[in-house]
């Protein structure tokens, strides 16, 4: 049976988690592949009472609200050990079972010396900072790259673990010593701290590429989370204003160790407007009345570090670049809801380069800072359409731009989001087979 991979489409919090709570009933298996604590999705859930309960999960996938479903945390995901124990004890104490968490055993540890060199090095980096959410997230993917890295089965050897960080430490204290002129990590310190979450770690680790090939030839269905978004992928975001891990849907394979064979489905998520969070180029965004706008209406700060999140219009250069970097099949469109109001509804459809026009992202990082956009502008609707449950329910003027956007993107929109709620949103297609 199928695998599905679940992606962002701009620069991170589309709602994804809320797309991934949808789907959580009828999927088996959620795992996150990529990314560690930077991420923030919120899942909003609606008691039988009609109250909100509103979850922020950040290292955790989405899915681990489902009680149906395993959640697994995959070998390309970075763990900070203290923050695992710390969001699990949290939803526990919510009444959440999170007994079925599984966590790779080659997933990478971040070790607390790589959260003081994030912090250091953006500080260093002074105004070419990336604004990076200072998890440690850069330097410990570093570190697996630069083949010295801890991964989580080091933790159950304490001589191999004491090597490592010897190994990583060899340098690192150099650094932060004699350029960063900040205190040394003490290597036992951290083999003590990294050890005393051993006991607890054990029972969750296994050997998840495994588990999931088993999951798949029993016809299980598994659905592959991504945090971050395509702008911010290593390779095919807006570097250096990016993070450090493959978001986009090859890196669902490489960070789970399910082969591509076996991945039927792609659904990006596509915020009806873009927002960003850190440092980096922007054409759509917007400085004046209608940005600040956006921000209120859509309540756009940060689900990790509660920064004031840059707002402008929906960009479909972008849309369709995602589409064609992760092999898009379905798109949900979320937060239509927060476009209601607006005389007209702008659309960037392309880019003016120093006078050349580009349909397409342009491929050198400068002439995508000097990006201006070319709008489209289509009228607005004004009726509250947070309770439509059904296409035909919509005001025929967010029908038609809905429409106009599937067009743009070059892939079907098969759900649209109305509203944060788990219900608030409109399936026009399955986004199960
Ligand atoms: P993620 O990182 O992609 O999971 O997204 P975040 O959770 O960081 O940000 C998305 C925000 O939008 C959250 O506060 C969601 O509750 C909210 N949200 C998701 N879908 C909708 C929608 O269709 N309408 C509205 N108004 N809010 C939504
Ligand atoms: P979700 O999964 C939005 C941004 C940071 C910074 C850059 C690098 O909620 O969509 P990092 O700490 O990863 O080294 O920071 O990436 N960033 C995000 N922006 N949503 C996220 O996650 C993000 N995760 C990282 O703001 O610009
Ligand atoms: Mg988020």
């Amino acid at each position: 049976m199928p695998a599905i991979v679940l992606v962002g489409a701009q620069w991170g919090d589309e709602g994804k988690g809320k797309a991934t709570d949808l789907m959580g009933e009828d999927v088996d298996y959620v795992v996150k592949f990529n990314g560690g604590n930077n991420a923030g999705h919120t899942v909003v859930i609606e008691g039988e009472d009609g109250q909100r309960e509103k979850y922020a999960l950040h290292l955790l996938p989405s899915g681990i609200l489902t009680p149906s479903v395993t959640p697994i945390i995959g070998n390309g995901v970075v763990v900070d050990l203290e923050v695992l124990f710390e969001e699990l004890d949290g939803l526990t104490a919510r009444g959440v079972d999170t007994s079925k968490l599984l966590v790779s055993a080659n997933a990478h540890v971040i070790a607390p010396y790589n959260r003081t060199l994030d912090k250091v090095t953006e500080r260093f980096l002074g105004a070419r900072k990336i604004g990076t959410t200072g998890r440690g997230i850069g330097p410990t993917y570093a570190d697996k790259m630069n083949r010295v890295g801890i991964r989580i089965q080091d933790i159950f050897d304490e001589g191999i673990l004491r090597q490592k960080v010897d190994a990583a430490l060899a340098l690192k204290n150099q650094v932060l010593v004699k350029i960063y002129n900040t205190r040394a990590a003490e290597a036992d310190r951290v083999v003590e701290e990294l050890l005393s979450y051993a006991d607890r770690l054990r029972p969750m680790v296994a050997d998840t590429a495994l588990v999931l090939e088993q999951a798949l030839n029993d016809g299980k269905n598994v659905l592959l989370e991504a945090g971050q978004a395509t702008l911010l992928d290593v390779d095919h975001g807006t570097y250096p204003f990016v993070t450090s891990s493959s978001a986009t849907a090859g890196g669902a394979c490489t960070g789970s160790g399910i082969p591509p064979t076996r991945v039927s489905r792609v659904i990006a998520i596509l915020k009806a407007y873009t927002t960003r969070v850190g440092e980096g180029p922007f054409p759509t965004e917007l400085d004046d009345d209608n940005g600040e706008f956006l921000r209120k209406t859509g309540a756009e700060y940060g689900t990790t570090t509660g920064r004031p999140r840059r707002c402008g219009w929906l960009d479909v250069v972008i849309g369709r670049y995602a589409t064609r970097i992760n092999g898009v099949t379905d798109f949900v469109i979320t937060k239509l809801d927060v476009l209601t109001g607006l005389d007209t509804v702008p659309i960037c459809v392309a880019y003016d380069v120093d006078g050349v026009r580009h349909d397409e992202m342009p491929v050198g990082q400068s002439d995508f800072h000097h990006a201006k956009p070319i709008y489209e502008e289509l009228p607005g609707w004004w009726e509250d359409i947070s309770g439509c449950r059904t296409f035909e329910e919509l005001p025929g003027n967010a029908q038609a731009y809905v429409l106009r956007v599937e067009e743009l993107i070059g892939a079907r929109v098969s759900a649209i989001g109305v509203g944060p709620g788990r219900h608030e949103i409109i399936e026009r297609h399955t986004l199960l087979d």
